[in-house]
């Protein structure tokens, strides 16, 4: 890796949970719900800082698959806070480096829009998840087709993937879930308000697709 590329993971590393701090506040009812339940090994793709570990106070263990190595100090820092069984590996959503059938649980939230193939990260996620695991997901994702934010997304998505570390504002990540070959997948819609995140980003998704009805 570039020197050039490190020291962008390590600013991003930095900066991400200040930026992040209002929509996390927003975000917490939804994460209540959705990672209610979730037990059992679990694996979270994408976690940055850790953020959604508080949230899970019920996993045995806990394995985090993060490219960016210098957010691994501050989920280590989280683990022991919380007093979690877990491990942070330095790896991608579309490679994972585990056996068929391996978890319970697949939790990912903002990561798709960030990963290089959704299509090929969706497929390790089924392929890891037992026969009666659960993927839960938050996305934010692209507005309504022919919307004028939409439009917008589209024109601003060269700068802003540039800024924000590959994210794409407009993709279609409830198509993508939708197509994986999950038996079932529920989720509803949302928008992040003003003074959360950027309106360019604010329609998401949340819920869960399952390996079984
Ligand atoms: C917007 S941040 C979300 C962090 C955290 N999940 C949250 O909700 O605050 C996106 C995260 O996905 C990670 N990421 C980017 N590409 C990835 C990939 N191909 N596989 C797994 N994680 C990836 C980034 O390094 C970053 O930590």
């Amino acid at each position: 890796m570039g020197w050039l590329q490190n020291t962008r993971r390590r600013l991003i590393a930095k900066l991400y949970k200040p930026l992040i701090r209002r929509h996390d506040r927003f975000i917490a009812p939804f994460k209540e719900d959705l990672f209610r339940g979730v037990a059992g090994a679990v694996l979270e793709i994408g976690p940055g800082p850790g953020s959604n570990l508080t949230y899970l106070p019920n996993v045995e263990h806990w394995v985090g698959v993060e490219p960016n190595r210098f957010m691994h100090a501050q989920i280590e820092a989280e683990l022991s806070r919380l007093n979690l069984d877990g491990t942070i590996l330095e790896g991608v959503a579309e490679r994972l480096p585990f056996e068929d059938q391996t978890f319970d649980f697949v939790i990912g939230t903002l990561v798709l829009c960030s990963v290089a193939s959704p299509a090929d990260a969706l497929a390790e996620i089924r392929r890891v998840l037992r026969p009666s695991g659960r993927y839960c997901f938050i996305e934010h994702v692209g507005a309504p087709r022919g919307t004028p934010l939409r439009r917008w997304q589209r024109r601003v998505r060269p700068i802003w993937r540039c800024c924000g570390d590959g994210c794409w504002p407009d993709r279609d990540t409830q198509e993508s879930i939708g197509q994986a070959g999950f038996a079932r997948v529920d989720y509803q819609e949302f928008r992040a308000p003003p003074g959360t995140l950027p309106a360019i980003v604010s329609p998401h998704i949340c819920g869960s697709a399952s390996q079984a009805d």
